[in-house]
């Protein structure tokens, strides 16, 4: 897959329709470059914006890993969906460790430079490493289960940390249910907005380093910066950054007009009700952890026979 020209294809297809807001906000795109990666670590090397809700979710891990996995069993798959560091993922595998289960884990991730710091940072905690570099959308449970190293039907433990916000839940539920099947775990982490209104969960996006790491996707396309101002802003329960377009702007194959916005990233909140209600619309039943005060929650589904 050439990044670029996928990229380049949703815009192209926006410019054609005219529209004044572009989306070019799919949850990959931020990700395509190893040099996109290597911007996103320096971010979570911030205390500013790991403060906000990363840090406070692999705590909550810690705390709750107990309830999380189930002890009794003797091989897992821990499948990971975009691990980054895998920060979220480490308490989870070192407890199934120390429990004496085998664990195949199965990163699956668009960037390979994402795959090889997550293969090397739990290297000595799991018992065998199939990393997948794919997008989520393109990977079913026979893909998994054909390359994962444990059997086809060993149970699942399938993963999403904070990525989850970055799509409408439906659709991290529609591909986290074509990895699964009966009797396996999904495990999702999201900040929660109990006493926090979304326009101040917003502001961690409000910051040069943020801007460049969403730019760097602009960059990549050819469009400079000074033709472009960044901006964060709120749209219903979605966190919206992205760029307006300064003066018209040509470049190879289309015009972008002055006063178009691209939203790069978008990212939802949910308060506790709202992500109880997301979950009920597609599951029978599940689990929240949250913390305490409750700025964060895991949610816990068993896939049921
Ligand atoms: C925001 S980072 C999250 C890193 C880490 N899991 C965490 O909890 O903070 C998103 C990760 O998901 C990957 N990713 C995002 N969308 C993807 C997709 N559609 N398919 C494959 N990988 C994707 C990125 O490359 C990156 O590793």
């Amino acid at each position: 897959m050439d990044p670029n020209s996928v990229v380049n294809k949703r815009l192209s297809d926006y410019v054609n329709s005219n529209e004044e807001v572009i989306y070019l906000d799919h949850p990959s795109f931020l990700y395509l470059k190893n040099s996109q990666a290597q911007q996103y670590i320096k971010l979570m090397h911030q205390e500013s914006y790991s403060s906000e809700f990363h840090s406070p979710l692999v705590s909550l891990i810690e705390d709750k890993v107990l309830s999380l996995v189930d002890a009794t069993l003797k091989q897992v798959r821990f499948v990971d969906l975009g691990p980054g560091y895998p920060d979220k993922a480490i308490p989870i595998l070192s407890h199934l460790r120390r429990a004496g289960i085998e664990v195949s884990y199965c990163p699956i991730d668009v960037n390979p430079f994402f795959l090889d710091l997550a293969r090397e940072s739990v290297e000595k905690i799991t018992s065998s490493i199939f990393p997948i570099q794919s997008l989520f959308e393109e990977v079913a449970h026979a893909d998994i289960s054909k390359i994962s190293g444990v059997g086809q039907n060993v149970s699942s433990i399938i993963h999403i940390g904070p990525t989850f916000m970055n799509y409408a839940p439906s659709e991290a539920f529609d591909i986290m249910l074509r990895m699964s099947i009966p009797g396996d775990r999904l495990i999702i982490s999201t900040e929660l907005l109990e006493d926090v209104s979304i326009e101040s969960a917003a502001k961690i996006y409000v910051s040069k380093e943020v801007e460049h790491f969403n730019y760097m996707l602009l960059s990549n396309l050819g469009i400079a910066i000074s033709d472009l101002r960044y901006f964060v802003q709120t749209n219903g329960n979605c966190i919206e950054m992205g760029f307006t377009v300064l003066r018209d702007v040509a470049l190879n194959e289309y015009r972008l007009s002055k006063g178009t916005q691209i939203v790069t990233a978008t990212s939802r909140r949910y308060g506790l009700k709202d992500l109880k209600s997301v979950l009920e619309s597609y599951f029978d039943s599940y689990d929240i952890y949250t913390s305490i005060p409750p700025s964060v929650a895991i949610s816990k589904i068993q896939i049921l026979e």
